[in-house]
């Protein structure tokens, strides 16, 4: 039995959203052949068993029966952003729905459940949403309206949209960064986080 289970039922048959779930525990699911928003099913399987191994690395899903139908994953900041500076940031590194089970809350629980974890209380928890990630292809919606409805669902499990000077949000005008801030997290690291978003204050480059 996991830490965090939650029962949903949906117009396709009933699913359980769990987490955080063990890379050996992953191991016995199959994976939806449809998720494959960010790569391959079989090799996104591949991700979600490795960030699980990680010391810092969180995995929801969401399954029907034995079979995996949508995830969440959180994990430390990639090394090459100003955030990985930080010693209390986690990043959700992705959520994805499977195509065949998209529209039945399944999504939104998984985001509401996962920011939810105990072991984020004492961390920010932030999403770097990047455009160029999202399935406009599937959805039928535009980037703005696609950015509206990401940013709906992130405000409802909690986050505030964050504004920074990162490069990789700056890069197209619908990125955008959010964050939640764990109930554990002390002044100091708000401050220190409050300090990271913009390096380059009254002309000059602050660096880390
Ligand atoms: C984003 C994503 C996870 C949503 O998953 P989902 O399980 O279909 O979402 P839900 O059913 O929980 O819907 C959540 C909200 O979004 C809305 N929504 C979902 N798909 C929509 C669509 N195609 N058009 C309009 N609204 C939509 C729902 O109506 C709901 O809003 P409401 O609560 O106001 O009714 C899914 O579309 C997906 O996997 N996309 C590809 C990966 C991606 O873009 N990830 C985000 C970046 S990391």
């Amino acid at each position: 039995m996991l830490q965090d289970v939650m029962e949903l039922q949906t117009p396709r048959g009933n699913v359980v959203i769990e987490g955080p779930a063990p890379g050996d525990y992953l191991e016995t699911l199959s994976m939806n052949g449809n998720l494959n928003n960010f790569r391959p099913a079989r090799k996104q399987k591949q991700a979600l068993s490795s960030i699980a191994r990680m010391p810092k690395g969180l995995i929801y899903i969401a399954r029907h029966q034995k079979e995996i139908v949508g995830y969440v994953t959180f994990h430390p900041p990639d090394e090459y952003t100003r955030w990985s500076k930080h010693p209390r940031i986690l990043e959700m590194g992705g959520i994805e729905t499977s195509t065949d089970w998209r529209n039945c809350k399944i999504g939104i629980n998984l985001l509401k459940v996962g920011f939810a974890a105990r072991f984020l209380e004492d961390f920010i928890a932030i999403t770097m949403e990047y455009a160029w990630h999202w399935d406009l292809r599937n959805s039928g919606l535009d980037v703005w309206q696609y950015q509206k409805m990401l940013t709906g669902m992130f405000t409802e499990a909690g986050l505030k949209t964050i504004s920074t000077d990162d490069p990789d949000i700056l890069e197209h005008p619908a990125n955008v960064l959010m964050a939640k801030i764990g109930p554990g997290v002390s002044k100091q690291d708000i401050q220190l986080f409050d300090s990271m978003r913009f390096t380059h204050e009254f002309g000059k480059a602050v660096q880390f």
